[in-house]
């Protein structure tokens, strides 16, 4: 029995929404993850990052672990082997750890027979990424387990779609920080000045900025808002030297903003750009000059 689930994207609100501002983010259908499950003896665990019982599993599974035996109490099935393949990288800020528990679960049900509507898929989800990192908005779980883009804040939630043309560039930094490293250490800055307070709603401001862009069509204020963007989070400490050559490399070679996308220290940046043709632009002079692992999402004006 197999499961899905694709990872998702941030383009405005990181780390704010956290404290109730809202945040844009898209599914990023390219970047997958499967779970295969074998009925077995034990529970067992086969992925790339660690093969073996389920019980002996790392830390960064404890999550998972956990998710497991409550799907198990809750359906009373046996044990198996939760084969799980991805191409979603760890700590990258693309969502790994909430698809991971979002395929997981998708096979579960699936296995038992049972329809997994969308709300109790997030809710599974949800209880994963709160042992993740304590206090997640809920934007990955909600991302992973739907097939559209949202307007998201903690207690409002509506669906989005981006129709404006042009294209956004991914790239993989290569560096890595667990999302509950990054929320923890803005969750300091705030708590010692003022100051980040305001950073944290100079963030909230911009996601509004950018909604209203993709309303207008405004491919230039979405880009001005997501600059400026890059500007906060860098403030707060989320930037890396690594992301900054990236965002002035994509600018130099035609994009109209890149930041960085998800949790920062590391993982992803994503450019924005108003044509294919500087997309590829983008893409080219990452993957020369930085090596690094990118993608493409075009964008449709009638989407
Ligand atoms: C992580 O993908 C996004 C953060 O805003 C954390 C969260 O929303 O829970 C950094």
């Amino acid at each position: 029995m197999e499961g899905t689930a694709h990872g998702k994207i941030i383009l405005i609100g990181e780390h704010s929404v956290v404290y109730g501002h809202p945040a844009i983010a898209i599914p990023f259908n390219d970047s997958r993850i499967v779970c295969r499950l074998k009925p077995s003896e034990t529970d067992v665990i086969v992925s790339s990052l660690y093969e073996g019982p389920l019980s002996d599993a790392p830390p960064l599974f404890q999550p998972i672990r956990k998710l497991i035996g409550k799907l198990k109490a809750a359906f009373e099935h046996g044990p198996c082997h939760y084969i799980i393949e991805s191409d979603i990288p760890i700590g990258a800020g693309l969502g790994s750890s909430a698809a991971i528990a979002a395929a997981i679960t998708s096979a579960v049900y699936k296995m038992n027979d049972r329809p997994l509507d969308s709300r109790t898929h997030y809710e599974w989800v949800q209880y994963s990424e709160t042992l993740a990192h304590r206090n997640p908005s809920g934007i990955d779980a909600l991302c992973v387990t739907s097939d559209h883009g949202w307007f998201f804040t903690k207690n409002k939630r509506e669906p989005i779609e981006i129709t404006i043309s042009g294209s956004l560039v991914i790239a993989y930094s290569g560096e890595t920080t667990p999302t509950s490293q990054s929320v923890a250490h803005v969750r300091k800055l705030t708590e010692t000045s003022e100051d980040f307070q305001q950073i944290i709603n100079g963030l909230g401001g911009l996601a509004f900025q950018a909604k209203d862009a993709l309303v207008s069509k405004d491919i230039n204020a979405l880009g001005d808002a997501m600059n400026a963007a890059m500007e906060g989070l860098n403030a707060l400490g989320l930037s890396t030297e690594r992301i900054e050559r990236l965002n002035h490399l994509a600018k130099r070679h035609g994009a109209i903003a890149s930041k960085l996308t998800g949790g920062g220290m590391g993982g992803c940046v994503i450019a924005l750009c108003a044509s294919e043709k500087d997309a590829e632009n983008v893409r080219d002079a990452w993957t020369k000059e930085e090596n690094v692992r990118t993608w493409k999402i075009n964008f449709r004006e009638e989407a």
